[in-house]
């Protein structure tokens, strides 16, 4: 296991976001902040945090995969308590790979009638090509091409209890 970013780095960039995230929200009214679990939940707990805004702050469980006719679907292990339509909707997740995951759900909240949607992600893998129609407002990091663990992140449900973030080395 080998470091790539300190807790103490975590720390000040989540603040940064913060910063930018309340300058965005400002005079908005009804934000609905989503983490998504459980890669989000070490992040989205930290960054509310430093949120001075109003909102209602939830969370849901989610996983894209394959299903009928190839059409990509999304599988719900838990969901968000408030309906979100003529909500302002921020996403909350740990890292985007392909982007899959997150374009789906931005896809569902757009659908369900949410009046703006955006994505405030930690990690980014810069390397890898997306599968989105536009990238996250925000990122905290942009990575290389590493499966990244810690601060939330698993492998095999494992290391999210680690307070700054590691490559898992095989
Ligand atoms: P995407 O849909 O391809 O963007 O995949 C995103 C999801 O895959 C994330 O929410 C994570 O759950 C998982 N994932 C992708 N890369 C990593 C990694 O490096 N570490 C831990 N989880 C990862
Ligand atoms: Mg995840």
């Amino acid at each position: 296991m080998k470091k790539l970013i300190d807790a103490s780095e975590i720390k000040s960039r989540v603040k940064e976001l913060a910063l930018d995230i309340e300058n965005f929200y400002r005079g908005k009214e009804n934000l609905n902040v989503v983490v998504l679990l459980n890669g989000g939940m070490i992040f989205g707990a930290d960054l509310v945090r430093h949120l001075n805004l109003p909102m209602v702050f939830d969370s849901m469980a989610v996983s894209s995969y394959v299903g009928k006719a190839s059409m990509n679907e999304l599988k719900f292990r838990s969901h968000i308590k408030i309906d979100v339509r003529g909500q302002h909707v921020l996403l909350i997740d740990d890292i985007l790979d392909t982007g899959l995951t997150m374009e789906h759900v931005q896809k569902y909240m757009l659908d369900a009638g949410a009046k703006s949607v955006e994505v405030c992600c930690l990690l980014n893998k810069r390397d890898i090509e997306k599968k989105v129609s536009r990238m996250p407002r925000w990122i905290g990091f942009d990575i290389p091409n590493y499966f990244a663990i810690g601060y939330g992140l698993d492998a095999d449900e494992k290391y999210r209890n680690l307070a700054d973030i590691y490559i898992l080395e095989s």
